[in-house]
């Protein structure tokens, strides 16, 4: 099939996923021997308006796993943001070694749904944005090693097909099932869904970069301490401080993060279908 433009399109609040989808779609761009685009949707002016592509764009589409699927808010950007036109897709998500559970053939549905034809995914184990204590050292060179041989299979197989493939078959139910419901250390769920991060006030420079950062827009630019908006726990506001003033002391969410890096300590495998 005739490819005239590799794209790398990513929600990424943390960064894993933007690693794993730019590393897939440039060997993929190489491979192919044309241009690369990035398309980088984490925030929210990104966000804006709609983005549509044809039949000869072949577009690697990561998103990170949040309990166990495509993270719920950013869903419905994706719906009402992207129109497939025919072109090629590679579903890609990023997961923290816990599972990823329906986040990958969820993604592959959408993007089906979207107009897109997906030719090939891959679930990638990355490090947790709850924990640096999590699967530490990601992406390892194995890794990037693993993300690159599947670009150069994906490419090859766009390159052979005369006509449009079937989408492509991945890991997980179909209908997919249930969010993940997040345990505690006593193994019951952990409800944090209102937490929120806090500031120490004493800290803060009142640089702004959280609130630049934050892919909801919940922070406020006039006084970053506050956040009147969503929060989704992504933790960019968290790593993105330069003087560690972030941070989530809701008593469910440090349990539910104390039980990941108790019980997840074994590397999880990444996974990818051709
Ligand atoms: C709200 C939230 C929920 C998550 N749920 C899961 C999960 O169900 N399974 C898992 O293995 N990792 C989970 N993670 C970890 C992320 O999938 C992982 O860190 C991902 O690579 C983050 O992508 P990013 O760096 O592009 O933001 C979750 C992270 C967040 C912030
Ligand atoms: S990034 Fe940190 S220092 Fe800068 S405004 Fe936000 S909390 Fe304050
Ligand atoms: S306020 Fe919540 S949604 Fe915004 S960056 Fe921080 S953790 Fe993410």
């Amino acid at each position: 099939m005739r490819i005239k433009t590799v794209w790398a399109a990513f929600f990424s609040p943390t960064g894993n996923t933007a690693s794993a989808v730019c590393d897939v779609a440039r060997t993929a761009a190489e491979t192919l021997h044309v241009p690369l685009r990035m398309l980088d949707f984490t925030l929210p002016a990104q966000r804006a308006g709609v983005h549509s592509f044809c039949e000869t764009d072949f577009v690697v589409f990561g998103v990170p796993v949040y309990a166990g699927r495509v993270p719920n808010k950013v869903l419905p950007f994706l719906r009402a943001g992207f129109c497939g036109g025919e072109a090629l897709a590679v579903p890609v998500v990023t997961f923290g070694n816990r599972s990823f559970d329906d986040a990958l053939i969820e993604l592959r549905n959408t993007l089906e749904e979207l107009g897109f034809h997906t030719v090939a995914g891959a679930a990638f184990a990355a490090g947790h944005a709850f924990s640096e204590k999590i699967a530490p050292g990601h992406p390892t060179e194995a890794d990037r090693a693993q993300r690159r041989a599947f670009a150069r299979a994906a490419a090859e197989k766009v390159r052979q097909a005369q006509t449009l493939p079937a989408p492509v078959s991945v890991a997980g139910r179909d209908p997919v099932g249930p969010y993940y419901t997040p345990l505690g250390l006593d193994g019951k769920p952990a409800a944090f869904l209102k937490a929120k991060p806090k500031t120490h006030a004493e800290r803060c420079r009142s640089c702004g970069r959280c609130a630049a950062a934050c892919p909801m827009g919940s922070i406020s630019k006039d006084d970053p301490t506050a956040v009147p908006g969503l929060c989704i726990k992504c933790q960019a506001c968290v790593r993105v401080c330069p003087v560690h003033a972030k941070y989530f002391d809701d008593p469910a969410f440090l349990s539910h993060v104390a039980m990941l890096e108790q019980t997840y300590t074994r590397p999880a495998q990444s996974q990818t279908f051709l």
